[in-house]
């Protein structure tokens, strides 16, 4: 409805307001969450942005639909959940924290690489780990089929069977497939942080809460 310059003029003489504050610089990011007005005239309601941690169970598919298992969609008992995704999937086998919200720009950088932000995973295993692992990971592993060297990754080993795998990406299987590399079987996996966010150890498997204030503005 407004070209550049327009939208420029508005700013300038203060007339825009998002969350009921005037805003006068074109690079104000405007997100689907922010009330938008202009004069007394609303733009745009804006929305409620939502943040849940779930305990993933085994069996579910980090999906939103699927047409063979239940999702972990179908364990929330709230509205709209078309709006919502999921930040950062695990296998159906795979345990533990899963982050859903309807903000992509929070999730992104929950997940993605470039915030560095680690993923911690307790690791079982058939076979004993031996601290070559450690080496290795910590070196990172060619993956042939994305042409990639994994990120240095931080193994604690634990016990003779039992490790924590810190990763600062996510690729596909990447946990059973480093841990493949050494024709070691992942019989485990389960998911404890993700950057800032700790599972709730009162969320039994299944169960999920909305995440707090405090745990929302630390990612
Ligand atoms: N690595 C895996 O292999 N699976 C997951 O679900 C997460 C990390």
């Amino acid at each position: 409805r407004f070209n550049r310059a327009d939208a420029r003029l508005l700013l300038a003489a203060g007339r825009l307001r998002v969350d009921g504050a005037v805003v006068r610089d074109a690079r104000f990011e405007v997100r689907e969450f922010s009330r938008i007005e202009l004069d007394d005239e609303l733009l745009q309601a804006g929305k409620p942005a939502r943040y849940f941690m779930l305990n993933k169970p085994a069996g579910v598919v980090s999906a939103t639909e699927h047409a063979e298992h239940r999702t972990v969609l179908d364990l929330l008992d709230e509205p709209d959940k078309h709006e919502l995704h999921i930040g950062g999937r695990l296998d159906l086998t795979t345990t533990g924290l899963l982050v859903i919200t309807n903000d992509g720009l929070w999730s992104r950088r929950l997940t993605e690489p470039r915030s560095r932000l680690g993923k911690i995973y307790r690791v079982s295993t058939e076979k004993p780990i031996t601290p070559e692992y450690a080496e290795v990971f910590a070196r990172g592993l060619y993956f042939a089929y994305e042409n990639l060297t994994t990120l240095p990754a931080e193994l604690e080993i634990l016990g003779s069977h039992e490790a924590l795998l810190t990763l600062h990406e996510g690729r596909y299987h990447q946990v059973k497939r480093m841990f493949g590399h050494f024709q070691n079987k992942v019989i485990g996996l389960h998911r404890e942080r993700m950057g800032p966010l700790q599972l709730d150890p009162q969320l039994a498997p299944g169960q999920y809460r909305a995440l707090s204030a405090a745990e929302i503005a630390q990612v």
